[in-house]
C-alpha cells in the first residue's frame, strides 16, 4: 500500500513539475553551481558544444570546467558566465629580473562568448605599466600605469591610481593578452614592492588592499586572484544570427537580439523559469511574494500578473499602502478600531483618575494589599518550591517597581499584543534585557497552586527552541509573567500574513523551523523526567527570533504526565483546526495529540493554507482532511504552495507528504513519535538544492526585513484585534478557561 502510494506520487511529480533547469535527464548542478540549459554537464546535455561543461569530481569539492577549456567556472546566469581569470606578472630584485609570465584568454574558438564590459583591466605595482592587446572586430591596445614613490598610504579597498590602476575594455572583445613593463626595474621601490601584475577581472570583485598587496608574496597573490576573483563573459545564442532567423525560445518566452550579434530568450513578464526548455517558463504566483509585488488587500494570482483589490467593506487602490478606505457610512470614523481604542483608553484614564481621587490610596494600605496579593497568587508556595529546587537562578521573582519601570508604568505605547486573556507589554529591565511582560486578567485564588505548577514547568524547560520564562511578579493583583522577548513575529504571520513587506520564508527556513519545533516538542515529550504535553501546538504558538530560530511558546494548556501513566483524561482543550480528533472524541490525552497538531502546522508550512479555510468547500475546510485526501488521491503536488515546489526537491516533498500523512492519521497509535518526526525532518534538510531563479539571500535582506517586520509587530495586534501575541498568554490562559468551567 505504502509502496503503491510512493510510486503514484512520483508519476504525478514528473508530470506536474517538469525539471525546468537542465535538459530533462541531465544533472542540474556541479557542487553548488547550477548549470541551466542551454548549458549542460556532459555530452548531449547542452544546446551545442559551446555550452558544454564537465564536472570534474576528482577535485574535492568538484570543479566545473568548460569542455574545451581549463578555467574553472564559478557560476552561470541567464546572460553571463563567471570563470577564473589569469594573471600576468613580473618580479625583480636587486640583481634585476626574477620571474614573470605573460597571460591572456582566447575565446575565438567558442563564438558564443565575449568579454563583458563589466570587466576592468587592472594593473598593480609601483613601477609598472601594462599593455592589454586584444581583438574585437579590430585590434585593440590600451595600457595603464601603476606608480608610487614611497610606501604608499593608499586607502584600503580603492583603486585610485596610486599603486593600482583600472581601465575599461571595449565591447565585443574575444581575445586579449597582457604584457607588463617596468620603468626602472623596481629599483627605487624594492623595499616594499618587487612585482607588478596585470589582469582582467569583474569590476568590484577585486578589492585593492594597498601596501599589503604591493608587498605580498607574488605566488600567493597570483594564486588568490586566479582562484577567487571572476572574469565575466557574455554569452548569446547564434552569434551570427538574430531572432528573426528562427530561434530557440519556447512557450511563454520572448526572444531579444543582443547588440553585437546573436540573441537570447527570456520568460515573459509574470513568468519565471528557463525559456530555452519546453514548459520552462511558468506563471509566477505574485501573491506569494509581497516584497516585490505589494498588495494591501485581497491578492488573486492571474496568468502573467495578479489582481489586488481592497478588503470587503473598503474601496480604493490596494496596490499602494493605505490606498484603501472604508466604504463611507455616516459615523464610520467613530466606529473604526483606532477611535474605539482611543475612546476606551481615555475612559479608562478618566475612571482611574476618579478612582485615585476618591480612594486616596495610602502607602501603608498598599503594602498590605501587595502582601495579600502575593499570598493569593501563590507566592509563598512558589518561594517554597524554589527553595526546595535550589535552582533559583532559573526563576526570578520580580518586584512591582521593577516591572513598572521596565514598561514605563504599563504605558499604552509599550503594548505589543492583546489577547483574550491579557495584555503583553514590551519592557526593558534595568540590566538592559528586553523582555515581554504578560499581565493577565483576573485570576481565581483557588487556582494558585495550579498556576505555580505551570510556572514551575516552564522554568524547568531549558531548550533553545522553547520561549524562556524569566520570572514573574506576584505582588500585583494578578500574576505578571516575564518572558524573553522574541522579536520576529509568529510563524502564522510569516506563512499567512506577509503584508507590509514581510519576507518570504524560504523552503529551507521552513524545514529548519519545522525541525527545530519538532525537536523541542520531542524534548518536552521524552527527554525530561516528567513528560510534558503541550496541548496547543499551532503556528501562532511558534515564535521566530531575529535569526528565524523557532521558539515554542504558550504552555497554558500543557500537562505534566506522571511517569506511570501513558495517558491522562482531561477537559478537552485546543484550537479548532489543530485539535486531534481522537482526543476530541475520547478525552484521552497522549503525546500523539501534539504530533497531530504539529502535523497541521507542517501542512500549513508546505501548502501555505490556513488550518481552517473559509474559501474551501465543506470537506476541504479542514486543512488536515484536505491534505490527507489530496495525498490519498495523488494530488499532493496540487496543494503544495507553488513556490515550495520550485524551492524543494522531489524527494523532500514526497517524504514530507508521507510523514505528514502519518502525523495526521486518525488513530494516535499509527502516528510517529515526535522524536521520529524530528529525526526525519532533520534528515530531509540535507537534501536542499538551489533553484534556477536566484533570490536574494537571507543575509542580504535581513536588516530591511527586520525593520518592516518589527513595525508590523506593533501594528497588527491592535488593528486586527486578534491574538497575535496569544503565544505569551500562557499560564493564565489555562487558569481562566478552567475557571469558566466551574
Ligand atoms: C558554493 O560553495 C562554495 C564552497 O564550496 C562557497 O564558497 C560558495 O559561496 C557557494 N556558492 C553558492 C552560490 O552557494
Ligand atoms: C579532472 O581533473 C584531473 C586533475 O586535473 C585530470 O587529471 C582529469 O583528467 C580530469 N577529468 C576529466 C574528466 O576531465
Ligand atoms: C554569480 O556570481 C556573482 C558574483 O560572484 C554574483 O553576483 C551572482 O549573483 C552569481 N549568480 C549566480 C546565478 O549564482
Ligand atoms: C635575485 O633573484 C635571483 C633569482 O631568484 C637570485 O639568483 C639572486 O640571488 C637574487 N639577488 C638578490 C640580491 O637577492
Ligand atoms: C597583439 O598580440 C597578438 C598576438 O600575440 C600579436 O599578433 C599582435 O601583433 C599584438 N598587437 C599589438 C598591437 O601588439
Ligand atoms: C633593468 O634590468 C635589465 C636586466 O634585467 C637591464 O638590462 C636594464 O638596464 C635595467 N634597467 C634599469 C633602468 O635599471
Ligand atoms: C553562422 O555561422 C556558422 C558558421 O560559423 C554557419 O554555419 C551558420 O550558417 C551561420 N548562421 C547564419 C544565420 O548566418
Ligand atoms: C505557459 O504558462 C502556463 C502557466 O504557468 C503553463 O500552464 C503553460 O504550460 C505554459 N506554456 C508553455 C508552452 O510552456
Ligand atoms: C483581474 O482584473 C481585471 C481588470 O480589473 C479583470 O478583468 C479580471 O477578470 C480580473 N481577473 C481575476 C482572475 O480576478
Amino acid at each position: 500500500m505504502l509502496l503503491h502510494f510512493i510510486i503514484c506520487v512520483t508519476m504525478v511529480v514528473e508530470g506536474a513539475t517538469t525539471n525546468n533547469i537542465a535538459k530533462p535527464g541531465c544533472p542540474t548542478q556541479c557542487r553548488n553551481i547550477t548549470v541551466p540549459y542551454p548549458f549542460g554537464i556532459g555530452t548531449d546535455c547542452s544546446l551545442d558544444e559551446s555550452y558544454s561543461t564537465i564536472c570534474n569530481t576528482s577535485y574535492e569539492p568538484p570543479k566545473l570546467f568548460p569542455t574545451s577549456g581549463d578555467l574553472e567556472v564559478y557560476n552561470i546566469s541567464d546572460s553571463e558566465v563567471r570563470l577564473a581569470t589569469l594573471v600576468s606578472y613580473v618580479c625583480y630584485n636587486q640583481s634585476g629580473f626574477v620571474d614573470g609570465v605573460i597571460s591572456g584568454i582566447d575565446l575565438r574558438k567558442h563564438k558564443v562568448y565575449t568579454f563583458s564590459v563589466k570587466n576592468k583591466f587592472t594593473v598593480i605595482g609601483c613601477d609598472d605599466y601594462a599593455l592589454i592587446n586584444g581583438t574585437d572586430k579590430d585590434d585593440f591596445t590600451s595600457g595603464c600605469f601603476g606608480l608610487c614613490r614611497k610606501k604608499p598610504n593608499v586607502p584600503y579597498g580603492q583603486c585610485s591610481g596610486i599603486g593600482c590602476c583600472q581601465i575599461s575594455i571595449p565591447k565585443g572583445l574575444t581575445y586579449y593578452d597582457a604584457t607588463l613593463n617596468t620603468l626602472r626595474n623596481h629599483s627605487d621601490v624594492l623595499s616594499f614592492n618587487e612585482c607588478g601584475y596585470g589582469f582582467l577581472v569583474e569590476e568590484g570583485s577585486f578589492k585593492f588592499s594597498g601596501a599589503t598587496d604591493l608587498s605580498a608574496d607574488y605566488t600567493d597573490f597570483v594564486k588568490r586572484i586566479e582562484s577567487t576573483i571572476p572574469i565575466v563573459l557574455d554569452w548569446v545564442i547564434a552569434p551570427n544570427g538574430t531572432c528573426a532567423d528562427g530561434n530557440e525560445c519556447k512557450g511563454n518566452s520572448t526572444c531579444y537580439n543582443v547588440e553585437g550579434g546573436g540573441y537570447r530568450c527570456k520568460c515573459e513578464n509574470g513568468y519565471e523559469g528557463n525559456p530555452y526548455l519546453d514548459h520552462g517558463c511558468q506563471d509566477i504566483d505574485e501573491c506569494n511574494n509581497q516584497g516585490t509585488n505589494p498588495c494591501h488587500g485581497v491578492c488573486i494570482n492571474t496568468l502573467g500578473g495578479y489582481n489586488c483589490t481592497c478588503l470587503p467593506g473598503f474601496y480604493g487602490d490596494a496596490y499602494i499602502k493605505k490606498g484603501c478606505e472604508p466604504i463611507d457610512t455616516k459615523d464610520s470614523n467613530w466606529s473604526s478600531p483606532k477611535y474605539m481604542i482611543v475612546m476606551v483608553s481615555s475612559m479608562f484614564t478618566i475612571l482611574a483618575g476618579i478612582a485615585g481621587m476618591c480612594f486616596g490610596i495610602r502607602k501603608r494600605k498598599l503594602i498590605r494589599l501587595r502582601e495579600k496579593f502575593f499570598e493569593q497568587n501563590g507566592g509563598l508556595l512558589l518561594k517554597q518550591k524554589i527553595k526546595s529546587q535550589q535552582s533559583n537562578e532559573a526563576m526570578t521573582l520580580f518586584s512591582i517597581e521593577q516591572l513598572r519601570k521596565a514598561t514605563n508604568n504599563y504605558a499604552q505605547e509599550k503594548i505589543i499584543g492583546k489577547g483574550a486573556y491579557g495584555v503583553v507589554y514590551k519592557g526593558v529591565l534595568l540590566d538592559k534585557r528586553v523582555v515581554a511582560i504578560k499581565k493577565s486578567k483576573l485570576v481565581d485564588a483557588t487556582q494558585a497552586e495550579q498556576f505555580i505548577n505551570e510556572v514551575m514547568i516552564l522554568t524547568r524547560v531549558i531548550h533553545r527552541n522553547v520561549v524562556k520564562l524569566l520570572g514573574c511578579c506576584l505582588e500585583e493583583e494578578v500574576p505578571v509573567l516575564v518572558y524573553e522577548f522574541i522579536s520576529n513575529n509568529t510563524l502564522f504571520n510569516h506563512i499567512h500574513h506577509r503584508l507590509g513587506g514581510m519576507d518570504w520564508l524560504s523552503w529551507e527556513n521552513r524545514l529548519r523551523v519545522a525541525s527545530e519545533a519538532a525537536s523541542a516538542l520531542a524534548y518536552l515529550h521524552s527527554e525530561i523526567s516528567l513528560p510534558i504535553i503541550h496541548r496547543d501546538v499551532k503556528s501562532t504558538n511558534i515564535l521566530l527570533d531575529e535569526n528565524y530560530t523557532a521558539k515554542i511558546s504558550d504552555f497554558g494548556a500543557s500537562r505534566l504526565v506522571p511517569l506511570d501513566h501513558e495517558q491522562v483524561t482531561t477537559l478537552i482543550q485546543g484550537t479548532l483546526g489543530y485539535l486531534d480528533p481522537e482526543y476530541f472524541n475520547s478525552s484521552q490525552l497522549t503525546e500523539k495529540s501534539d504530533v497531530y497538531s504539529f502535523g497541521v502546522v507542517l501542512a500549513e508550512l508546505i501548502t501555505g493554507k490556513k488550518p481552517i479555510g473559509a474559501d474551501r468547500t465543506n470537506e476541504e475546510k479542514n486543512l488536515a482532511t484536505y491534505f490527507v485526501n489530496s495525498v490519498t488521491g495523488n494530488r499532493l503536488f496540487e496543494i503544495v504552495e507553488p513556490r515550495i515546489l520550485r524551492e524543494g526537491t522531489l524527494e523532500q516533498l514526497q517524504e514530507v507528504g508521507d510523514l505528514l500523512k502519518r502525523c495526521l492519521s486518525l488513530v494516535g497509535r499509527d502516528r510517529p513519535t515526535m522524536k521520529e518526526v524530528a529525526v526525519e525532518l532533520d534528515g530531509l534538510r540535507k537534501f536542499t538544492t538551489h533553484p534556477w531563479v536566484q533570490r536574494e539571500t537571507y543575509s542580504e535582506t535581513k536588516s530591511s526585513v527586520l525593520e518592516s517586520v518589527q513595525s508590523d509587530l506593533y501594528e497588527i495586534p491592535l488593528i486586527y484585534g486578534t491574538n497575535e501575541w496569544e503565544s505569551y498568554s500562557g499560564i493564565t490562559d489555562m487558569v481562566l478557561k478552567e475557571n469558566n468551567t466551574r
